[in-house]
C-alpha cells in the first residue's frame, strides 16, 4: 500500500510539527483537534513556521504554497474515512490514546496504518484496542519535529514486519533516520534521557546547584544543545511527568521515580515554555 493521505490527530507541539514534517515532504495531510480554538492555535503554529522559513529564505513564496495547499484541519475524525496512515499525538494518556484508536479503527480504511508518537506508553494496549494489532505501532517523532532527526519506530509483538517496512519508507521520506525500538517504557532515547532530567530535578531541590548553574555544566561540559531545565521546559512538564510516571510503573527503580518538586509545578499548572511558565518565565507565551 502506498501511503498518500496522512492524518495527524492532536495539534499541540508535536502534532503541528509532524503535520509541518508531513506536508513539507509531499504528503495531503489532515490534522485533527478537539475545538476551534486549539485547531486555529496548532494551524498558526504550522503557518508561523512556513513564514519564519520563507522570511529566511529558506523555502520560496511558491513552496510554502504548495505545503498549504497540502494541508488542512478538521474537527471531525470522520473524515480519515480514506487515508492510509493515521498518526496519534494527543495527550500523554493512555485511556484517552485507547479511545482513540478505537474509533480510528471503525472509521479509518482496513489497510490503514495506526501509530502512535507516546513518548513512553504501551504501543500494545492502543493496538489491542483495535482489530488491527498487526497494522500499529509506534513512531515516535522528537521535538521539535520538523528539524530533529530521528524517528523511533516502536514494533510490539504483534506489529508486522509489513507495517514496520512501510514505516521505515515512510520516515525516510520525511527525511529521517528511523531507529527500531521494542515496546518497553521509554523505547530506547527517554529511557535514557527521562532519568537524566529528573535527576537534574533532584540536584536542584536538594540545593546542589542552581538550575542555571546545572544548565550551564551540561551545554557547556558536554556540549548540549540545551541544559537539562531548558530542555523540561521545552518538553513540557507535563509530558515529563506523565513519560516518568508509565517508565517507573513499568520499572519501579528510584531513578524513574517523579520527584515531588516536577509533579507539584504540574499541579501548579506550570508546564513550561507552554504555558509560560516552568522552570524558568516566558512571558511572551502566557
Ligand atoms: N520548521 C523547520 N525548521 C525549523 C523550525 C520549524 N518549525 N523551527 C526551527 N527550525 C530551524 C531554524 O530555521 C534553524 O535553521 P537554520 O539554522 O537553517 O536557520 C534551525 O532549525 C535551528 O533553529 P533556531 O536557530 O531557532 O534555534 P537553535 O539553533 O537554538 O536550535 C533547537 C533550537 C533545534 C531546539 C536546539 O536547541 C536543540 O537541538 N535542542 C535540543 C532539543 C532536544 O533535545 N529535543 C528532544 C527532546 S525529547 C523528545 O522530543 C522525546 C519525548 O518523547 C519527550
Ligand atoms: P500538547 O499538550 O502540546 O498537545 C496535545 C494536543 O492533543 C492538545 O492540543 C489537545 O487538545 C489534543 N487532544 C487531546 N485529545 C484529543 C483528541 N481526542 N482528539 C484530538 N486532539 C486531542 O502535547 P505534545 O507535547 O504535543 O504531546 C503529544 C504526544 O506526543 C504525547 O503522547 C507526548 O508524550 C508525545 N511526545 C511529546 C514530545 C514533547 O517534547 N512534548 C516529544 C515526543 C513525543
Amino acid at each position: 500500500m502506498a501511503i498518500k493521505k496522512v492524518g495527524v490527530v492532536g495539534g499541540g507541539l508535536m502534532g503541528s510539527g509532524i503535520a509541518q514534517t508531513a506536508a513539507q515532504a509531499g504528503y495531503d495531510v489532515l490534522m485533527a483537534e478537539v475545538n476551534q480554538e486549539l485547531l486555529d492555535r496548532g494551524i498558526g503554529r504550522v503557518e508561523g513556521a512556513w513564514k519564519m522559513l520563507s522570511g529566511k529564505g529558506r523555502i520560496t513564496d511558491e513552496q510554502a504554497g504548495e505545503y498549504r495547499g497540502r494541508f488542512r484541519g478538521t474537527l471531525d475524525l470522520e473524515e480519515f474515512s480514506d487515508h492510509d496512515l493515521v498518526i496519534e499525538a494527543i495527550i500523554e494518556n493512555q485511556d484517552e490514546k485507547r479511545k482513540l484508536f478505537a474509533q480510528l479503527d471503525k472509521i479509518t480504511p482496513k489497510k490503514a496504518l495506526l501509530v502512535s508518537n507516546t513518548s513512553s506508553l504501551p504501543i500494545i494496549e492502543m493496538a489491542t484496542a483495535t482489530g488491527r494489532p498487526a497494522q500499529v505501532a509506534g513512531l515516535h517523532f522528537f521535538n521539535p519535529a520538523p528539524v530533529m532527526k530521528l524517528v523511533e519506530i516502536v514494533r510490539t509483538i504483534e506489529t508486522s514486519d509489513e507495517t514496520v517496512e512501510q514505516l521505515r519508507g515512510f520516515a525516510e521520506k520525511l527525511g529521517k533516520t528511523p531507529i527500531v525500538a521494542k515496546d518497553t517504557a521509554g523505547f530506547v532515547v527517554n529511557f535514557l534521557l527521562i532519568p537524566y532530567m529528573l535527576s537534574a530535578v533532584r540536584m536542584y531541590e536538594n540545593g546542589l546547584a542552581t538550575q542555571e548553574d546545572i544548565d550551564t555544566g551540561m551545554k557547556l561540559g558536554c556540549g548540549y544543545p540545551m541544559g537539562p531545565f531548558q530542555l523540561l521546559d521545552y518538553v513540557g512538564l507535563d509530558t515529563t511527568l506523565y513519560a516518568a510516571e508509565a517508565i517507573y510503573k513499568e520499572y519501579p527503580d528510584p531513578a524513574y521515580a517523579p520527584p515531588t518538586l516536577l509533579r507539584r509545578m504540574v499541579q501548579a499548572g506550570r508546564m513550561g515554555m507552554k504555558s509560560g511558565k516552568g522552570f524558568f518565565e516566558y512571558p511572551e507565551k502566557r
